[in-house]
């Protein structure tokens, strides 16, 4: 008789410790943390529009110095990764359902107007912009990567990819004597302070 009270005993034990691990399992599967909608629309959103941005700019850039000319060719290895960005972005608004930024017509006009605006001050100038738009951007993807969590895996490592070609660019703004552009500082931060309100912007509009 006892003998049956121990196995019983044992099997209860058994039945309980089966269902701690499923519940256990249960509360793992479900603390896999997912991102905030509205936060992953503005991140898609404003990632696009810079991205869009930074096209503009090149193109703005290549439309003075020519493509053909030794600077024209470092500034089209930059457009054409900006290329890449762009298109990623694009298939990601429409994969992720994301409207996207109503000022598209602004950004067009005025990444041109910025990148052309500064080759015509010249070519330390024109790298001087690419310095302060990059770092901006750069700071930008490095800070979104906080924001997404687990289910967004995927957009985290595309992010990061892009962060460390803006950080390329950038480096070859400075490499470029970019600091020594007329006024370096001043316009650097014009510039900077203008690509983070297009950033405030983009996210909502
Ligand atoms: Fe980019
Ligand atoms: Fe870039």
């Amino acid at each position: 008789m006892q003998y049956i009270f121990g196995i019983t005993m044992a099997q209860k034990k058994k039945k309980i410790i089966k269902k701690k691990s499923v519940k256990k399992k249960k509360l793992v599967k479900r603390s896999k943390a997912s991102t905030d909608k509205s936060i992953l629309d503005e991140i898609i959103r404003v990632d696009h529009a810079g991205e869009y941005g930074a096209t503009r700019i090149y193109d703005g850039q290549i439309a003075i110095f020519g493509k053909n000319s030794k600077i024209g060719k470092t500034i089209q290895h930059m457009a054409d990764q900006e290329q890449e960005h762009i298109e990623k972005f694009n298939e990601l608004l429409i994969e992720k359902r994301v409207r996207p930024t109503a000022l598209l017509p602004l950004w067009n006009v005025a990444g041109f107007a910025l990148g052309a605006g500064t080759a015509l001050m010249g070519e330390k100038a024109a790298m001087a912009c690419t310095v302060a738009v990059e770092k901006v951007i750069g700071e930008h993807y490095s800070k979104q990567q906080d924001l997404l969590e687990d289910d967004e895996k995927e957009l985290k490592k595309t992010i990061a990819k892009f962060e460390k070609d803006e950080l390329e660019h950038h480096n070859i703004g400075l490499e470029h004597d970019a600091e020594n552009a007329p006024g370096y500082k001043i316009m650097t931060k014009i510039i900077e302070i203008g690509c983070k309100t297009a950033i405030s912007i983009s996210k909502k509009i």
